[in-house]
């Protein structure tokens, strides 16, 4: 096998990814390239699930029985972890959602809904960029349809990086909020961080990053990002679907209004009016993902284990062999950077004029998952001017041979279809 430098014990690894064994079309064993879709589970995960349905399952924060308040200690216990893992001043910062896109739109309705400081309206303005998934376009798009706050965005390099040489129009005196994800989807760019937000601190406007290609790739630090709000999801770093994230800065969260109302999110209730229970609290209304939430803290305590800057590491040595790979395939053009530096390991391409969906199909009959549309991200391909492309993306089981098996997949697509 290919060595690199940098690389885990790819074969360790793989053990405790039993789907990673599934076999396909005719007997053909798995390559799972759409890591930046969905992370496959590693046992780990998968046990603690069981073992909390077999052994604990319960209401949370409600019973006076051991079962309930068994459930509640693991439910409190994952939100621990995750405090730990993205280095947040207080575990009552972190706030369980059902994916990064409920903690988007959470932190647009908190906004939508708030009194001055924070109050979006017709008088402010909102700055995003030209490669956010859909999840942290369309929130900003309601919120300026209800409020009449302008929409401002960032537009993008030719090599797939955010264009700031005008960064002091998009993100202006009245600008209250700039969301922007610190990975793209799509093309993998990593965003620079500290400018946008030094830009946004001198003007007094709210950030919010959209971690959701990060947190399962490269230690997350909240406190280090310097934002106010930092969303992901549970089930891109091989934790379970149905689980998300968000934090956010305490004070914040004290001041600003709850979305969704319910039962657990208030403190008193009368037929006249309510009170709220504060943070996180205030967020979660009604039964959360507890079970979702229980398998996040296992897949945190697996990532930990592991280390995350094993895994950017390892992630970044098979991005660099896999980008130079592609380049050699004829016709090949990599929608994005063209390296593997400020890169994350989802990688998209086209390939002459091979529409991305029979790229895909080819690749499927010979095992190949890899993800072909526009990825929720449409303004990327309009951008550069193409219907969709093909993406392939890696994560810490990915090795060398994955590489190879999709090059010598792209040569067989090439072949059939002359
Ligand atoms: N956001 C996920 C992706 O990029 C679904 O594929």
């Amino acid at each position: 096998m290919t060595q690199l430098p940098g690389l885990l014990d790819i074969e360790a690894i793989r053990k405790d990814f039993p789907l990673l064994d599934r076999v396909v079309h005719d007997g053909k064993k798995i390559v799972y390239l759409d890591n930046a879709a969905t992370s496959q589970k590693p046992r780990q995960v998968l046990d603690a699930l069981n073992e909390y349905y077999e052994q604990h399952n319960a209401n949370v924060h409600r019973g006076v029985h051991v079962l309930a308040e068994e459930a509640t200690a693991l439910y409190e216990g994952a939100r621990d972890k995750v405090a730990a893992f993205i280095n947040a001043p207080s575990r009552d910062e972190v706030i369980f959602t059902k994916n990064a896109s409920e903690s988007l739109n959470l932190v647009a309705n908190m906004l939508g809904w708030a009194d001055e400081p924070y109050r979006v309206d017709r008088e402010t303005e909102i700055a995003i960029t030209e490669m956010e998934h859909h999840s942290n376009i369309v929130p900003w798009q309601l919120l300026s349809q209800r409020t009449g706050a302008k929409l401002k965005w960032f537009g993008l390099t030719d090599d797939g990086r955010l264009d700031l040489s005008n960064i002091e129009e998009v993100i202006t005196e009245k600008t209250k909020i700039v969301s922007f994800t610190l990975v793209s989807n799509i093309m993998g760019t990593i965003n620079p961080v500290e400018a946008i937000v030094r830009r946004a601190q001198e003007v007094g406007a709210l950030v919010l990053i959209d971690a959701s290609q990060a947190a399962p790739h490269m230690p997350l630090d909240v406190q280090a990002l310097g934002a106010d709000f930092v969303a992901f999801t549970g089930h891109k770093m091989c934790g379970p679907t149905g689980i998300g994230v968000l934090w956010g800065r305490q004070e914040l969260l004290e001041d600003l209004p709850p979305f969704l109302g319910g039962g657990e999110m208030i403190e008193t209730v009368s037929m006249h009016a309510s009170t709220y229970a504060p943070a996180p609290h205030k967020f979660e209304a009604g039964t959360p993902p507890i079970a979702q939430a229980v398998g996040l803290g296992a897949a945190v305590d697996y990532l930990s284990a592991i280390g995350m800057d094993k895994i950017a590491a390892h992630e970044h040595a098979i991005t660099e062999y896999a980008v130079k790979r592609l380049l050699e395939v004829p016709d090949l053009r990599i929608i994005g950077p063209m390296t593997a530096e400020d890169r994350g390991a989802a990688i998209s391409f086209t390939l002459g004029d091979i529409h991305p969906h029979d790229v895909g199909q080819v690749l499927d009959e010979q095992g190949i998952a890899v993800r072909v549309g526009h990825h929720c991200a449409r303004p990327v391909c309009l951008r550069y001017g193409i219907p969709a492309t093909t993406r392939a993306s890696f994560y810490l089981y990915s090795s060398p041979a994955d590489v190879d098996a999709l090059i010598d997949g792209l040569e067989h697509v090439r072949n059939f279809f002359g």
